[in-house]
């Protein structure tokens, strides 16, 4: 692992924007005192902190331990019972709020759906139903791979209602990726749909599926929603359409009482070796801190009409489109499809029509908005919001001061929100009535959660010093482990630094004691604020057979963060072309999918390796990004492949 490089420039950002005075007045924290106290009383007692959290949810059993720390194995509210599903909708029922919109939805060709805590709930039971119809129970794996619509939501709470644990495969998926995901879970119904909508051409998910399934033997039957209306092979007695058998079952459904750690769903993420993490979250710990969360950084109230625009493929959308808002009984606008379609200004128009007044998204996206040009957003009366936020890598200051202007005409407070999909909720950002804002940092740790930033040695660094940043004490919505792999998971998160959770990034703390985010310190490579493990593209380059070796890098790009890079060398005999890199470009869109596409294939008779044979990623990285290589070169084995690789350069 190599280590962290301070990033230069933003030493000298000096901008601090204070939480606007009306903004403070009606918030839930009004001031950084009011913020700083709470935090040093968290972290006298974090459990008795989280404790009282876990007291806003609904319980039907208390809980006798809140926390058992068996490191790095965690559980929280021990001998608790409660359920997720009943805690988002039954809960909100005997209130007012029962008639209120839980969903807004809009679908990418323009059509409309509200459904209220009400409709909602009867949606979600009748669903449960036909999965209990199709012998799913407590602790069976359901996989996900649906388009953004209502019925992804209503099949995660129709799993949670019953204690099946949910995977959702993000729709931009292949095949390929289905397969291994869908094995790994050991999945017993996958539910899908016949196709999604994206910039205006319909991508064939149930096809997918088909491919898939031929080859993962634990899953007995496939659900598929109706969404595009083309034409989809429907296998009898395996394949059910959604519209179909939802008829056949009632609208009653009582909430399965569940142990606070029954395993809520697996979600997979990249690591620094091939094959794909399955990240273990649980019931009653990871409702907590996502409600928590939701509340604080987002400053919730009822009034708010709330937008995060992730897909719910990612834990974003877990967390804050479903779980944290619907525990709050948030109205949640969910929207389909493209930001750029049929116009560049869809996003500015929902925001317009819907009155949105939260609005939560990605520097990627924010990037793209500022190359598309101000004039659209300027076109629309953007005057609901009053807050925005950002997730998923560093926001350069200079992005961040477009969002506060263009979007936020200077009024709104912005979040800068720093987690992970292991951490599961939001652990370090701006309290938006009581930080002071400074462009690029993700600033303080919310309350209950202890990071630091530390050197290899578990030591502390000095202001300003990068170094890797921890976690330091357990927290309720914290991963448990792999699925299946309680190794993997002590390799990977809990060996690097002695007695802390590392988390993959580097980061600097400031005198202030904000946390600087440095990117990640592994093999990892973050497109467009998802995270891509470069060993996974490799082995789908590898599996085709002109490809002897590769190795794949990200490089700085302007609109993604950053861009995939491959050096690959050749079975004997075979030369390289353009011709061959569009297909190997084509072979790993169907090895993996879209996102993991290469955008540069660069041909090379050897990579430069370590004398124990570990490609040398970090002078690939330096040579991708800069043309040159300047770091550090004493173990590399043989000179002339870097020679030879820079000539090919020129
Ligand atoms: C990685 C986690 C958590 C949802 C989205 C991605 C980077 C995330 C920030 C931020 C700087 C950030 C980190 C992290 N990251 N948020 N506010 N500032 N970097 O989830 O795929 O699990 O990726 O995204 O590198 O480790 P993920």
């Amino acid at each position: 692992m190599s280590e962290p490089v301070a990033i230069e420039s933003v030493l000298s950002e000096t901008r601090v924007f204070p939480p606007p005075p009306e903004f403070a007045a009606a918030a839930h924290v009004k001031s950084f005192d009011e913020y700083e106290q709470m935090y040093a009383e968290s972290m006298r007692d974090i459990p008795a902190f989280w404790e009282k959290q876990a007291g806003e949810l609904e319980w039907f059993e208390k809980w006798h331990t809140v926390l058992e720390w068996n490191e790095p194995f965690a559980k929280w509210f021990v001998g608790g019972k409660i359920n997720i599903s009943h805690n988002c909708l039954d809960r909100h029922l005997t209130t007012w709020r029962r008639n209120k919109a839980a969903f807004i939805w809009e679908g990418e060709p323009g059509e409309q759906r509200t459904l209220t805590y009400l409709q909602l709930h009867r949606e979600v039971c009748r669903f449960a139903n036909v999965l209990k119809k199709l012998g799913v129970t407590a602790g069976d794996r359901v996989a996900l791979y649906m388009p953004l619509v209502p019925e992804l939501a209503i099949a995660m709470l129709a799993c949670a209602r019953i204690g099946a644990t949910h995977t959702i495969i993000f729709g931009g998926f292949s095949a390929d990726a289905i397969r291994d995901r869908v094995n790994d879970g050991g999945c017993k119904l996958i539910v899908t749909a016949d196709g999604a909508f994206r910039r205006g051409t319909e991508v064939r998910l149930k096809d997918a599926v088909d491919e898939a399934v031929k080859q993962t033997p634990t899953v007995e039957n496939v659900v598929v929603y109706r969404r595009t209306g083309s034409k989809v092979a429907m296998q009898p007695g395996r394949d059910h359409w959604w519209h179909e058998i939802i008829e056949t079952v009632d609208a009653v459904c009582p909430a399965v009482p569940l142990d606070s750690e029954h395993p809520l769903y697996i979600l997979y993420t990249s690591g620094t070796t091939g094959k794909p993490k399955g990240i273990l979250h649980t019931t009653g710990g990871y409702l907590t801190q996502a409600a928590f969360t939701t509340k604080m950084v987002f400053d919730l109230r009822d009034e708010d009409v709330y937008w995060c625009t992730a897909d719910i493929g990612w834990v974003t959308g877990h967390s804050y489109v479903v779980y944290g808002p619907l525990a709050n009984g948030a109205t949640v606008v969910m929207y389909e499809g493209a930001p750029n379609f049929p116009g560049f200004d869809r996003f500015w128009d929902i925001i317009e029509r819907h009155r949105v007044t939260i609005f939560y998204t990605a520097p990627t996206a924010i990037r793209a908005f500022i190359k598309w040009g101000e004039e659209h957003p300027l076109k629309h009366d953007l005057s609901s919001l009053r807050l925005l936020g950002t997730v998923g890598e560093p926001i350069n200051p200079e992005a961040w001061m477009w969002y506060r202007e263009v979007i936020g005409k200077g009024r709104c407070p912005i979040v800068d929100t720093w987690w992970q999909t292991e951490t599961g909720s939001i652990m370090i950002s701006p309290l938006p009535g009581a930080t002071p804002a400074v462009p690029g940092t993700a600033t303080r740790p919310l309350p209950g959660v202890m990071v630091d930033v530390v050197k290899k040695d578990g030591t502390k660094c000095e202001p300003n010093e990068g170094g890797y940043l921890v976690v330091k004490h357990p927290w309720p919505s914290m991963l448990r482990t792999l699925w299946g792999d309680d190794e993997r998971y002590k390799e990977a998160y809990w060996s690097e630094i002695a007695g802390h959770y590392f988390a993959g990034d580097g980061a600097r703390r400031d005198e202030r004691g904000y946390f600087w985010i440095m990117g990640r310190v592994d093999d990892v490579i973050n497109v467009s604020g998802h995270r891509l493990g470069t060993a996974e593209i490799e082995s789908a380059l590898v599996s085709h057979e002109a490809v002897a070796e590769a190795a794949v890098v990200g490089r700085p790009d302007e609109l993604k963060g950053q861009a995939i890079a491959a050096f690959v060398t050749l079975e004997g005999g075979r030369t390289g072309g353009d011709e061959l890199k569009e297909t190997l470009r084509a072979h790993v869109q169907k090895e993996i999918g879209a996102l993991a596409k290469p955008d540069d294939i660069r041909f090379t008779d050897a990579l430069p390796k370590t004398r124990s044979g570990k490609i040398m990623r970090r002078l690939l990285r330096e040579l991708a990004s800069s043309g040159v290589v300047a770091g550090d070169v004493t173990t590399l084995e043989d000179f002339s492949v870097l020679e030879k690789l820079r000539e090919d350069e020129e």
